[in-house]
């Protein structure tokens, strides 16, 4: 008995992701855009008034911030999370291929798993934003239990990773919009065995053999 798995097929779906990810995905993204938006007024003190007032804007930024963590919380929670949990696992997970495919810009012969190395990265640095971004800004907020050294060092890694989260989210978008299977499985949750096969070869092969569809 051969163990290769059955042809990939173009009408056979897999669920990449369940309606749990899906929501913290969108919830995640809503925050980091009013986050994003509330920055550049912040930043560049100018643009007050023309929307609305500083106060009124600081006041979105800061709850929209203490509100950032919450949905990958929740969505790693309960019986409910097991999918999310175990992507986390996937991306924590680094094989020496995939060090070498990330070193050598993806120069090197990979077959992926269910997230490729630049995936991966993405979604480290997302949640390594995340906490620094909440306690940096906490930090700005909450300045006088702090001694001046502290705040300017919270101040000047809040406006560093905000930049780069700028870059990271814009190149993030350029990447959705340019792969339209993955984007359509952020929205519907499927991707077809097709596309796993050309993508993400280790997971198709993970997943036949689950289902035991090797001949
Ligand atoms: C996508 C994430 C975030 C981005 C891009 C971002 C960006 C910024 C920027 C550019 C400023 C202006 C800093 C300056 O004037 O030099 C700022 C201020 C601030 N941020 Fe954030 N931030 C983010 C997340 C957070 C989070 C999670 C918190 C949570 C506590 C937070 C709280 C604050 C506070 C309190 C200020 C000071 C507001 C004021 O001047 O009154 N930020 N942020």
């Amino acid at each position: 008995m051969s163990l290769a798995p059955t042809m990939p097929s173009e009408a056979l779906r897999m669920l990449r992701f369940d309606r749990v990810q899906r929501s913290a995905h969108w919830s995640n993204a809503l925050l980091f855009g009013v986050l994003m938006a509330t920055a550049i007024p912040l930043y560049f003190g100018s643009f007050f008034g023309v929307v609305l007032a500083r106060h009124v804007v600081a006041e979105i930024h800061l709850w929209t911030g203490l509100a950032l963590p919450i949905p990958i919380i929740i969505s790693l929670l309960g019986s409910w999370g097991v999918q999310m949990r175990r992507d986390v696992r996937r991306i924590n997970l680094w094989t020496r291929e995939e060090m070498r495919w990330m070193k050598t810009l993806g120069e090197t012969p990979l077959v992926a798993d269910k997230f490729n190395p630049g995936q991966k990265l993405n979604s480290i640095f997302t949640a390594a934003s995340i906490v620094i971004m909440l306690a940096t800004g906490s930090m700005l907020q909450w300045f006088r239990f702090f001694p001046v050294p502290w705040r300017q060092g919270a101040t000047f890694v809040h406006d560093a990773f905000a930049f780069a989260i700028f870059l990271v989210v814009i190149g993030h978008i350029v990447m959705a919009l340019t792969h339209r299977d993955s984007l359509r499985s952020i929205f519907t949750g499927w991707v077809s065995e097709g596309w796993a096969a050309r993508h993400a070869g280790a997971w198709l092969k993970e997943e036949q053999a689950k289902a035991g569809r090797t001949e």
